[in-house]
């Protein structure tokens, strides 16, 4: 079974049908991209997917389970994660507060507990210093835990993002232009990490991007998005030298 699978999806706004007849197919553990020209729907696909838009109609199943209709906290306890195309940091907390900001989900103390500062309080704090410290480290990010976000590069904050991300244990994380703003060399770390993050935690990834470099570099598969449509889907290299790919978006 696929991890992810969409049939039928489409949305519209106002008369603009901004997604339509929108499919996918992605296998766990495949790094995978969604391209298309400014305005094609890329966006609102992840929208879709994360529950911030309710569709007009289709299915969304991760993992054999129907996602539509659930609210977007549901779908990131579901295994859903994301990162922005402008980035969405707690920019007033430290890079270590906005991965545990992420971990809220899967360690739990009471209210209670938390305002009277009881013993369990200290120990669940502990474990999610603990964790979100393995998780800066993963991103060469344990030296600034202290650091405020708004403080941080912006390559790094890019980063952050995303270690905030997987901060939620997904099965599935979704990455909006992740490479927007960066320098090459930032350019070339983030490759580097997006297949250290496949590798280390078997992560499925699905990428929005503009960088064909970037796409030939890191996704196995692909799906071109036109005017809302499914323009092409495939192997990265038949989809790149498709003639209709080229002719409606490469050679724009
Ligand atoms: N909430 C909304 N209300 C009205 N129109 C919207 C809304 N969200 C997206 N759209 C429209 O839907 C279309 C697709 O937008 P979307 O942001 O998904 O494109 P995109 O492929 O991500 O583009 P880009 O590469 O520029 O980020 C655009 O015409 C956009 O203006
Ligand atoms: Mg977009």
């Amino acid at each position: 079974m696929a991890l992810l699978e969409v049939k039928n999806l489409g949305i519209s706004f106002g008369g603009l049908r901004a997604v339509h007849e929108f499919h996918m197919k992605i296998e766990k553990g495949r790094l995978y991209g969604l391209i298309g020209p400014n305005g094609a729907g890329k966006t609102t696909v992840f929208n879709l997917l994360t529950g911030v838009y309710k569709p007009n109609e289709g299915i969304i199943t991760l993992d054999g389970e129907n996602i539509v209709g659930k609210k977007t906290t549901e779908i990131n306890k579901a295994g859903i994660a994301r990162t922005f195309q402008n980035i969405r940091l707690f920019k007033d907390l430290t890079v270590l507060d906005n991965v545990k900001a992420g971990l809220h989900n899967h360690y739990k103390y009471s209210t209670f507990a938390g305002i009277l500062r009881l013993p369990n309080y200290f120990k669940v704090e502990k474990a999610m210093d603990e964790k979100a410290m393995e998780l800066l480290k993963v991103f060469d990010l344990d030296g600034e835990a202290q650091t405020l976000a708004s403080n941080l590069p912006y390559g790094k904050q890019r980063k952050l993002e995303i270690a905030r991300a997987l901060a939620t244990e997904p099965k599935l994380l979704l990455l909006d232009e992740p490479a927007a703003g960066m320098n090459p060399n930032e350019t070339k770390e983030l490759m580097e990490t997006i297949h250290f993050v496949r590798d280390t935690f078997d992560m499925t990834i699905l990428l929005i991007e503009h960088d064909m470099k970037l796409v030939s570099g890191i996704c196995e598969e692909l799906t071109v998005l036109n005017f809302g449509q499914v323009l092409a889907e495939g192997k990265t290299a038949d989809v790149l030298n498709d003639p209709e790919v080229i002719k409606a978006y490469l050679g724009e």
